[in-house]
């Protein structure tokens, strides 16, 4: 179960004027398949750079990632990202957007259509599908984002603060569709937020990051319910993570 995704001891600094600034300090995580593990941590903890080194965007300086045994090297179509900013081509509509994201794919353009119509039904897109990125809410254009990493079919997505640029009021309707989605599909999700609420509505596992550099602080398996609507947020199970996990972000080991 727990060797689909490993993290092995993942080292990152970057260049930054005379010296260098060190933004993931050893890193080791497993995931299991169909797990949906949420990485919670302060703006600046590396969150990104861990997931564009998974996503084969970006290099560790040392350390390792391998999904089902298969070192990590390069970007892969077994892998698909969901960016903050969407991410979406703003001269191809919404149809377009996503079969432009399946070309790696080596698809028939059948096999890439079937699979596009079926990645929107699933994100509530249906009608829409020739509708310009600036003709959508934010809400929507992540909508597209989604749904275009939901067709490639990838054995594990890469959500980057999928929700952090939509409103509030949109942002907890959005989360239950992807949870919804995610449950549907059985894809595995490392998602990484600064926002805790998001971190355990969604996670089947939180991962506590440290402010920068970027340390493993603490691992909270979630014991809410697998299938979860707007309801759990109440529970007081929720409320004293949500408590737990905002002290553990206050202090810094
Ligand atoms: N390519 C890069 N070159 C130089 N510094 C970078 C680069 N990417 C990220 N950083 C720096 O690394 C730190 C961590 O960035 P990031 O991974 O984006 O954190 P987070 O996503 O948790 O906010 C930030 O201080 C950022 O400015
Ligand atoms: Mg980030």
């Amino acid at each position: 179960m727990n060797d689909f995704l490993t993290i092995d001891k993942i080292h990152k600094s970057f260049p930054a004027r005379e010296s260098y600034l060190k933004v993931l300090d050893g890193i080791t995580l497993r995931q299991g398949e169909g797990e949906v593990v949420a990485i919670v941590g302060a703006s600046g903890s590396g969150k990104t750079t861990l997931l564009r080194i998974v996503a084969g965007l970006e290099q560790p300086d040392t350390g390792a990632v391998a999904l089902r045994g298969k070192p990590v090297t390069g970007p892969g179509p077994e892998r698909a990202m969901v960016f903050q900013q969407f991410g979406l081509l703003p001269w191809l509509n919404v149809l377009d957007n996503i079969l432009f994201g399946l070309r790696p794919a080596g698809l028939t353009k059948d096999e890439a259509e079937e699979r596009t119509h079926d990645a929107i039904a699933r994100v509530g897109l249906t009608g829409f599908e020739k509708f310009m990125p600036k003709e959508l809410s934010g809400g929507m254009q992540q909508r597209v984002g989604i749904a275009r990493a939901l067709a490639v079919r990838p054995a594990l997505m890469l959500c980057d603060e999928p929700f952090a640029s939509v409103d509030t009021l949109t942002r907890q309707t959005m989360q239950t569709d992807l949870q919804k989605v995610v449950r549907e599909t059985a894809t595995s999700v490392l998602l990484v937020t600064h926002d805790i609420e998001e971190a355990i509505f969604l996670g089947d596992r939180v991962i506590v990051f440290s402010s920068r550099p970027g340390r493993v602080m603490e691992e909270i398996p979630i014991t809410l319910p697998k299938t979860r609507d707007h309801s759990v947020r109440t529970l007081s199970e929720f409320q004293e993570l949500r408590e737990h996990i905002w002290q553990r972000l206050q202090s810094k080991n």
